[in-house]
């Protein structure tokens, strides 16, 4: 069998790579016919395309997984990828979906070690100011274990367009001028300067954001190795943190802060209130709520979720925040835990037509996790931002009942954190508002154990009956 050699510039792309890929494809080499070479800096030999062969396809997903491989430093990265298109175009069309498969596995590890090295550089990149050519400059060295330069480049573009950079690693440098991204060779590693200001500043926000009740120092250390410490100036104050972690968590426990006083309920009430300023009619209410732009969450979500009912309904029902689902169809409780709350009202006798169903907050907080998106439970910062049109939807209603559904609705509608187990099933006045406080149907979702969990759902079933016969009796 003869081999067939094929040289690869040492920053081969995925480009580079599918077109080298695509030739020997179209030649019927197979992977054990090819050394894929990229130790030099030899130039890109290409088997000529040969005539009269169809395209080659490349499935999305090998193109997806292949742009990170791609920039593993291992030397066989090129080789593993070719196997598997080979593998794919010989008949095992479906082969990455096999996780056990030894080669699909290997490209697996080497996606993700890319993506963890992206997301280290994203994070611990330290830039500098100098003055260059007369024009300041923020500059920073870093030395990522993989090639990611280039995709990991579009990042500081947007989050630094204002501002020329460049940044420097052993394999390249990546600069931003004029409003353009130029790619260049390598440079010597630059001595270690101290910047007196940065590298404050960097400190004491590292020094604030440190907590010592919190310390675990192999789980700091896997997520900031020690090799990335010399470019990063707040890691010189690791040590003593860590040194002095125990003693502040006994001066933290010793300055605990007091039970607040009782009349800092009325007065957190007050300062809700105070920032509310409800547009009269429902239309301008609602419209007024899909432009708001008072915390970030907007910026990020599909849309506005307002809630749905009659405006005359007597109970109003008042969730956490929309979920995915929710986001994308603009509807209240429509996903998962909404099918848990469609399911308990019927049982408790309760038809949702009848009544008001909405969100303390409006926008879907999450964190983008790949191609998914986390739910993340919203803060105070939200909850205040977003009272104003939960309140304005409850003066227009004025209901016999509110439902306050989990801690989320609870905190909005009575000003103060509500400890919700301990309360769940009580009917209480906030702010003038008669409120029954239980549960949120997603804590249903997320009970291990199902006897628990359908104790725990009649037990939910047997708040919302609850609320109905109150709001039955009530006139
Ligand atoms: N959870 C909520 O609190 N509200 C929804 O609309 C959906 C899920």
């Amino acid at each position: 069998m003869a081999l067939r050699s094929v040289t690869l510039p040492q920053d081969c792309g995925e480009e580079a790579f599918r077109r080298v890929a695509r030739s020997c494809l179209a030649h019927r080499l197979h992977p054990d016919e090819v050394i894929f070479d990229s130790s030099g800096t030899g130039s890109l030999f290409e088997p000529a395309e040969p005539r009269d062969v169809p395209a080659i396809l490349m499935p999305r997903r090998f193109v997806d997984l292949a742009s990170n491989v791609v920039c593993h430093s291992a030397e066989d990265r090129f080789a593993l990828l070719y196997r598997l298109l080979w593998r794919i175009h010989g008949g095992e069309r479906h082969v990455l979906d096999r996780a056990a498969d030894p080669d699909v596995q290997r490209a697996q590890q080497y996606a993700k070690a890319v993506e963890r090295d992206i997301y280290r550089m994203h994070a611990f990149t330290r830039f500098r100011e100098r003055v260059i050519e007369g024009r300041p400059m923020f500059v920073a060295w870093f030395e990522p274990q993989h090639r990611v330069l280039q995709k990991a480049a579009q990042f500081f573009v947007d989050r630094f367009t204002n501002m020329d950079w460049m940044i420097a690693t052993p394999s390249g440098t990546a600069a931003w001028q004029d409003n353009l991204l130029h790619f260049g060779p390598p440079v010597a590693r630059p001595p270690k300067e101290d910047d007196a200001v940065l590298d404050e500043v960097w400190q004491t926000y590292y020094r604030i954001t440190f907590n010592p009740a919190r310390l675990r120092v192999n789980a700091m250390l896997a997520q900031m190795p020690k090799r990335h410490w010399p470019t990063m100036p707040e890691t010189s104050s690791v040590p003593e943190l860590v040194r002095t972690a125990r003693n502040r968590v006994g001066d933290m426990e010793r300055s605990a802060p007091d039970r607040p006083p009782r009349f800092a309920g009325v007065l957190a009430e007050r300062r809700l209130g105070a920032a509310r300023e409800v547009p009269a009619p429902w239309d301008a209410l609602k419209e007024a709520a899909h432009a708001c732009k008072h915390c970030p969450l907007h910026a990020a979500a599909t849309q506005m979720v307002f809630g749905e009912g009659p405006l005359d309904a007597s109970i109003v029902f008042v969730g956490e925040q929309p979920g995915d689902q929710e986001d994308l169809q603009g509807r209240p409780f429509v996903g998962p835990a909404g099918q848990v709350f469609d399911r308990a009202l019927a049982q408790a006798g309760i038809d949702r037509g009848t009544a008001y169903v909405t969100n303390a907050v409006k926008h879907f907080k999450f964190e983008p996790r790949g191609k998914r998106r986390i739910h993340q439970k919203p803060g105070t910062v939200e909850v205040t931002a977003c009272r104003q049109w939960l309140q304005g939807e409850l003066d227009v209603i004025k209901p016999k009942l509110i439902v306050s559904l989990g801690a989320t609705a609870a905190l909005s509608l009575a000003g103060r954190a509500v400890p919700v187990t301990k309360e769940r099933g009580s009917i209480q006045t906030w702010g003038g508002r008669m409120v029954l406080v239980t549960i949120h149907p997603s804590y249903l979702l997320r009970l291990p154990d199902p006897d628990v969990a359908a104790a725990e759902y009649d037990r939910f079933v047997a708040d919302l009956q609850r609320a109905k016969l109150w709001c039955e009796g009530a006139k």
